[in-house]
């Protein structure tokens, strides 16, 4: 799939409720604590990629600056929605701890080799994908959410999709190894597994419903049974380690299906520059 930059037409201005996920207190700390990451997650993949276009050979430039172009326009806009949810978070109480400990790590990495941020952003980029598609497959844990939000994060899981292989594919035109990239997939799971974990379990404490049975009833249903998170995404992530990997090979039905549908829900912006 080719990405397309759309412009959302949601309102995110207006006030939205602390348990907007249909009163469900995991899902709304599980959601809120993975829209945290993704303002500065997102700005650090539009920076690895834009420095691996410019470390390319001026004659394969042309073939991936299409395909650039719009994974940047894309993720800019993710971080615009994402920035005005989070700042509602925040006034509603929550603190943004993850935020804090992905930008100490970006610092870590200021003089390090492009090709490595690209190794780390596409393991993200996997991550993304895989969790964009258990969404777009089990779209009913968002049936209680706002209409709004609900489309919001549909739209992101779609374009997830879409744009899913870009950093993968640029990895290897500048000359990725791919034991780093494997290496990095490793990494970038452990930190992405605790940081998830303790920004969920600090949302809750935070929103009064860490202790509550509900809360630990629907964590228990929505990570291990039926469809849960757990159960859906380990056999696709375990697939980035085979040796004939490409992200291209998962499916992307759903993602087009909700494109197609719901084209009222945007505007086809166009390739962007971002940032
Ligand atoms: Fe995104
Ligand atoms: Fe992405």
């Amino acid at each position: 799939m080719v990405p397309v930059v759309r412009r959302l037409l949601i309102d995110l201005e207006a006030p939205f409720e602390r348990g907007w996920c249909g009163g469900d207190p995991f899902l709304t700390a599980l959601f809120d604590a993975l829209s945290m990451s993704f303002p500065v997650g997102e700005q650090f993949f539009i920076d690895s990629v834009r420095a691996a276009l410019e470390q390319l050979p001026a004659e394969r430039r042309d073939e991936f600056a299409e395909r650039t172009r719009a994974f940047i326009g894309q993720e800019a806009t993710h971080r615009r929605i994402h920035s005005l949810f989070n700042e509602q978070l925040l006034g509603q109480g929550l603190v943004n701890d993850w935020e804090k400990r992905a930008l100490v790590r970006i610092g870590w990495l200021a003089d390090v080799d492009r090709r490595h941020w690209l190794a780390a952003t596409a393991a993200y980029e996997h991550l993304t994908a895989i969790l964009a598609q258990w969404l777009l497959r089990n779209p009913h844990v968002l049936d209680g959410a706002e209409p709004r939000l609900r489309t919001m994060w549909l739209w992101h899981s779609a374009e997830e999709t879409e744009h899913r292989s870009v950093a993968f594919d640029l990895h290897h035109a500048i000359g990725g190894d791919r034991r780093w990239r494997l290496k990095w997939f490793r990494r970038v799971t452990t930190f992405f597994l605790a940081d998830v974990m303790r920004q969920t379990l600090s949302n809750l404490r935070r929103s009064g419903t860490l202790w509550q049975r509900r809360t630990w009833r629907s964590a228990a249903h929505h990570l291990f049974g039926r469809g849960g998170l757990a159960r859906e995404t380990f056999a696709p992530w375990r697939e980035y380690f085979r040796a004939d990997f490409h992200p291209d090979q998962r499916p992307d039905d759903l993602a087009r299906r909700w494109i197609d549908e719901n084209t009222a829900a945007y505007t086809v912006a166009g390739p962007a520059s971002g940032r």
